[in-house]
């Protein structure tokens, strides 16, 4: 394997003193499987790209502090080998802060529970423990690096550190100089990056949805540097309760030809391949699917948009040397609103024809002809000849597919979850007043029962409000027995505190997302269930269940994310009345604890009775006998958790996509499914399945699994 040398001018990368033109698509290797990733990545190549990025998951490779895991979907190195094996570079963000949608952003777990410990800034035990895992980890990868022989051309510290750097002010900034002379030390041999929000010492890369609007300011902050775009987003996740977030293939041609056009000569489309988050991996509220309306579907498979990027990528391909060879092109008005960009070299030509607004088309002259350019569209004109269409793909290019059943609807059988006051005291966690969720179950099931007494005295008995002062993320509440209250039934994905909190915001991170979020000065954290119970002895049940960690500190209202908590944290009140306890807890589901999820035990499942809350389902099936990717049908099902052969395939929530998208994200995202259940299909990796296969659903409400079945991707 040879050696490269990695380095940079104000025009591009430059591989072994080559500029280049990196055109690069993130696939992160948990969000598939192993058996997968040779296909994603000779897709990815034949759709002209020549580099493969991806982030590390510091939370899923250290889930443990001390014990590290790089088996299965995690072998971070078979993953870049296969890549190199086809070809591609690899550009890996190490964060080890990620964002990603990922629990906790990437962080493990555990960190929160660190004393004292304060989040990306300057505090001992955090700058402690990220400084140990980044220098294990780049010792562990030295071999794949490029200048040892191994694909990785980029590294990434930190990320998106300029979103909140405005909350921690120059402390803030000293940290993220600890970090860059951290990365220094490290001696990776290939350059840093950093993404929106830099330090000398790094390339600042940009991250949006429209690259060229942010490269003026890039080159004229960093005039020695290419502009590199670390995050093109070609769609968007998709949160419980809200629309799927699509974005089209016209429009993503569109903003990467519109970037190139103005000098730009790095993309990364973040995500090509989105895939799923398994297990409990998803950040708070994020959908088991992390599709993300990528170029390759969730199931690995082509697109639309992948082949018209395709077509894209072999125009710019060809015509790299004359892009390269020149200087950055000087924006020029062409008459009628449009733009222009030439670029010559070596007796070649290369011109982008750039329509910005976004409705109306525009008429070009050219060759004595006019000709139209649609709304936010880019002509490309090589050597005077028209090459490429942002707004046309080709009828060819053209690809819809649909789920088809698999298989017969699967025959259930059942058992129920026991109730708290079922439960042997073995487990159980005894303290006057409620305690935080994450310190008991430190993650690792979402769920905690919260069991108390409540004594209703005679002056009391009636209509009432049961307050709860601090709760998250969704809450089902017993009384003697019976659900009478849940909620909240729609999360929010930046959840504000109080106005107190939002007034101690720094005033340029307020103006950065007045446009983008709501403040409604409510804490989102006090839960009021209006209730109306007799005098006397009741028992509360409180379940509480998790949707994941949050990924960054203004989902929590600008706190730093040392201040996530799940479950109960404040006291629980009867009208104005705090509940005197003693307090019992279960971290996790009693069938967690025992062989219940992989469906063992034949003798404890029977055949389905009157329906009742938080019950476990039992389905076995053979294999289909159909080639394509499968998906499990979850129609009619409520919200809970699914394993097949006693893996998790990940958190299910058919609730209906009643939000309301963010307003920022409508300048590139088109709204679909209003109204229709958040994600109905779920997917079985083919490497899960056997030939007899047991699947087995833990559901939270009375739903019953009449209507589920495995389909097929075709
Ligand atoms: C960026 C972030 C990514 C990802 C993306 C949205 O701000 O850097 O990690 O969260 O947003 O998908």
């Amino acid at each position: 394997m040879t050696e490269k040398q990695i380095g940079y001018d104000r025009r591009a990368l430059l591989i072994d003193g080559e500029r280049t033109l990196l055109l690069s698509g993130a696939i992160h290797y948990p969000r598939s499987t192993p058996a997968m990733w040779p296909g994603l990545i000779r897709r990815s190549r034949e759709a002209g790209l020549n580099t493969i990025e991806t982030y590390v998951f510091w939370n899923l490779h250290e889930a443990e502090r001390g014990v590290y895991d790089f088996s299965d979907r995690l072998d971070l190195v078979a993953f870049c080998r296969e890549a190199q094996r086809q070809g591609m570079h690899v550009i890996l963000r190490i964060g080890p802060y990620i964002c990603a949608e990922i629990n906790f952003g990437g962080f493990p777990a555990w960190l929160r529970d660190i004393p004292d410990i304060q989040f990306r800034t300057i505090n001992a035990p955090f700058m402690a423990e990220m400084e140990r895992w980044v220098r294990w980890l780049c010792a562990y990868l030295d071999p794949l690096f490029a200048g040892n022989g191994g694909p990785i051309i980029l590294a990434q510290i930190e990320n998106e550190y300029g979103l909140i750097a405005p909350t921690y002010g120059e402390t803030g900034q000293r940290y993220l100089g600890w970090a860059i002379e951290l990365g220094r030390t490290l001696e990776v041999g290939v350059p840093w990056v950093m993404c929106v929000g830099g330090m000398p010492g790094a390339i600042e890369t940009i991250n949006g949805f429209y690259g060229h609007e942010m490269i003026d300011d890039h080159h004229a902050t960093h005039p020695d540097q290419p502009s590199l775009w670390t995050e093109n987003w070609p769609g968007w996740y998709d949160l419980w309760g809200y629309p799927h977030h699509t974005r089209a293939a016209e429009n993503v041609a569109y903003g990467v030809a519109r970037f190139i056009a103005a000098g730009g000569t790095g993309v990364n489309y973040y995500m090509w391949h989105g895939g799923t988050n398994f297990g409990r991996e998803s950040m708070y509220l994020q959908t088991t699917s992390y599709d993300y309306d990528a170029p390759l579907d969730e199931y690995g498979l082509e697109t639309t948009k992948s082949r018209h990027a395709a077509a894209l990528h072999r125009v710019l391909l060809r015509h790299a040397a004359t892009l390269l060879g020149a200087g950055r092109a000087v924006a020029t008005p062409l008459g009628g609103g449009l733009v222009g960009y030439r670029y010559a070299h070596a007796g070649h030509t290369l011109e982008f024809v750039c329509n910005d607004d976004r409705t109306t088309a525009r008429e070009w002259q050219h060759a004595g002809r006019s000709v139209l350019v649609a709304p936010r569209a880019v002509l490309i004109i090589a050597d005077g000849a028209l090459a490429f269409d942002t707004a046309v793909v080709a009828p060819g290019d053209r690809i819809s597919r649909a789920m088809q059943p698999a298989g017969p609807y699967l025959a259930f059988a059942c058992r129920d979850e026991p109730w708290p006051a079922e439960r042997a005291a073995d487990g159980a966690h005894r303290a006057d007043q409620p305690i935080e969720q994450l310190r008991l179950t430190h993650d690792r099931s979402d769920y905690c029962w919260y069991s108390t007494t409540l004594t209703i005295a005679d002056d009391e008995a009636g209509a009432g409000t049961l307050v709860l002062g601090g709760a998250a993320d969704l809450v089902y509440c017993f009384i003697d027995g019976v659900c009478v209250a849940n909620g909240p039934a729609l999360l929010l994905e930046n959840r504000m505190r109080t106005d107190g909190d939002l007034a101690a915001f720094a005033g340029e991170v307020r103006k950065r997302y007045d446009a983008m979020f709501t403040y409604d000065g409510d804490d989102t954290f006090v839960l009021r269930f209006p209730l109306t119970l007799p005098a006397g002895a009741h028992r509360l049940d409180i379940l509480c269940c998790a949707v994941g960690m949050v990924k960054g500190d203004w989902q929590i209202g600008f706190q730093n994310m040392a201040g996530e908590a799940k479950g109960l944290w404040r006291p629980v009140l009867w009208n104005a009345r705090q509940l005197a306890g003693p307090w019992t807890m279960w971290p996790g589901l009693a069938g967690e604890r025992t062989a219940v999820t992989a469906g063992a035990d034949a003798a404890g499942w029977r055949a389905p009775d009157a329906a009742r809350p938080l019950r476990w389902w039992r389905a076995q099936f053979s294999r289909p006998g159909d080639d394509a990717p499968l998906a499990l049908d979850l129609a009619g099902m409520g919200k809970g958790l699914a394993w097949l052969n006693g893996r998790l395939i990940g958190r299910y929530w058919l609730i209906a996509a009643t939000g309301t998208s963010d307003a920022w994200l409508a300048t590139a995202i088109i709204d679909r499914g209003v109204g229709e259940p958040t994600q109905r299909y779920y997917h079985l990796p083919a490497e899960w399945l056997a030939d007899e296969n047991t699947l087995v659903l833990f559901e939270e409400t009375d739903a019953a699994p009449e209507t589920v079945r495995v389909c097929a991707w075709h």
